[in-house]
């Protein structure tokens, strides 16, 4: 078995914290748990967690990327074939049910499962029983489920895309995991945490400018989008973390949020003329660039994808060159 610190959930999320109370009451049942959540955010970390608590923790973790799989190999994957039931069938061969026997099956992104093939998962779920493709008998098998959907379910069944009957079954304990921009206090813990993993004996850390960008971007990928950027960080990076050592869209998306904040004035008083509200959104956007850039006016430049000749004229125009450079 894994160490623990090495399959840990890092976390100060009171939402997040929340989760892993709930897991905590079922894991040692055999209750099936369907884990919701957007990409990146920790479901099959979550499954892991659940099965290591269990009392299968040392038994087989089987795990499924049922997006991953193409659609005519699914039944023969995940309940085996017999040799000789389709052409490329050259010998016997259990399916993923069978080698979870015992142990926990882990379906990721159950969302992605065709209806045909939901019908005869909801059968081999009910009886506890599966047979091969071109097999004659019944196998049974002994599965903890835990599934995973990127998706509400009860949107897709009521679209008619996935059986209730089967999301019934599975549902038994729906867990949720929040997006990463609905717990920005795990964002710097978590970079931090990502920091020490990929380069522990770096001194690394982030500038305020580079942390206040973090904070505000929104994490579309999730903890996977973060952990990814900051093992990139970690490679290239040497001391402080700067705002222009961040990728675009993590800095610009700091820079336009803040720009546009700054200028609520400017969008609500309809007084304001178009160059008057163009001139506002300038002067906010090289304010908050300059601020970001700690004053330096190349990185703040680079920040804006200016030249540095190009910002000296704008700052001058904006009445922001006052301190000179
Ligand atoms: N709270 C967390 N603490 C530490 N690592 C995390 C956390 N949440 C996610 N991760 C890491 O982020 C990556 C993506 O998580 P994963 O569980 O694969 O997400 P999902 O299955 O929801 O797409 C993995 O490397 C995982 O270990
Ligand atoms: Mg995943």
């Amino acid at each position: 078995m894994l160490p623990f610190s090495s399959l840990s959930i890092v976390t100060r999320s009171d939402a997040v914290r929340a989760v892993i109370a709930r897991v905590d009451t079922i894991a040692d049942s055999d209750t099936s748990v369907l884990l919701v959540g957007e990409t990146g955010v920790g479901k099959e970390l979550f499954a892991d967690y659940i099965h290591r608590m269990s009392p299968r923790a040392h038994r087989p973790l089987v795990k499924v990327a049922l997006s991953a799989m193409p659609h005519d190999l699914l039944e023969s994957e995940l309940f085996g074939h017999e040799r000789g039931a389709f052409t490329n069938a050259v010998s016997d061969k259990p399916g993923l049910f069978e080698l979870a026997h015992t142990g926990t099956l882990f379906l990721d992104d159950i969302d992605d499962v065709p209806p045909p093939a939901q019908v005869k998962l909801l059968r081999v779920l009910e009886s506890h029983q599966v047979m091969r493709v071109g097999g004659s008998s019944m196998i049974p098998v002994d599965v903890r489920l835990i599934t995973a959907s990127k998706v509400d379910l009860k949107e897709l069944v009521q679209r008619n895309a996935f059986r209730s009957d089967l999301f019934y079954r599975i549902n038994v304990c729906p867990v949720e995991i929040p997006p990463l921009r609905d717990r920005r206090e795990d964002v710097l813990l978590l970079a931090s945490h990502f920091l020490g993993r990929f380069a522990p004996t770096k001194p690394l850390q982030f500038s305020p400018a580079a942390e206040r960008a973090m904070m505000t971007y929104d994490w579309p990928g999730n903890v996977r989008e973060l952990r990814n950027i900051t093992e990139r960080l970690a490679l290239f990076s040497t001391g402080e973390i700067q705002l222009g050592d961040l990728p675009p869209e993590v800095r610009d998306g700091r820079a336009i949020e803040a720009t546009v904040k700054a200028c609520a004035r400017c969008l609500v008083d309809d007084h304001l003329s178009y160059s008057e509200v163009v001139a506002c959104l300038e002067t906010n956007l090289l304010h908050q660039a300059l601020v970001d850039a700690d004053g330096n006016r190349s990185r703040a430049a680079k920040a804006l994808g200016l030249s540095l000749s190009t910002l000296r004229d704008k700052l001058k125009k904006h009445g922001l060159d006052d301190d000179g450079e």
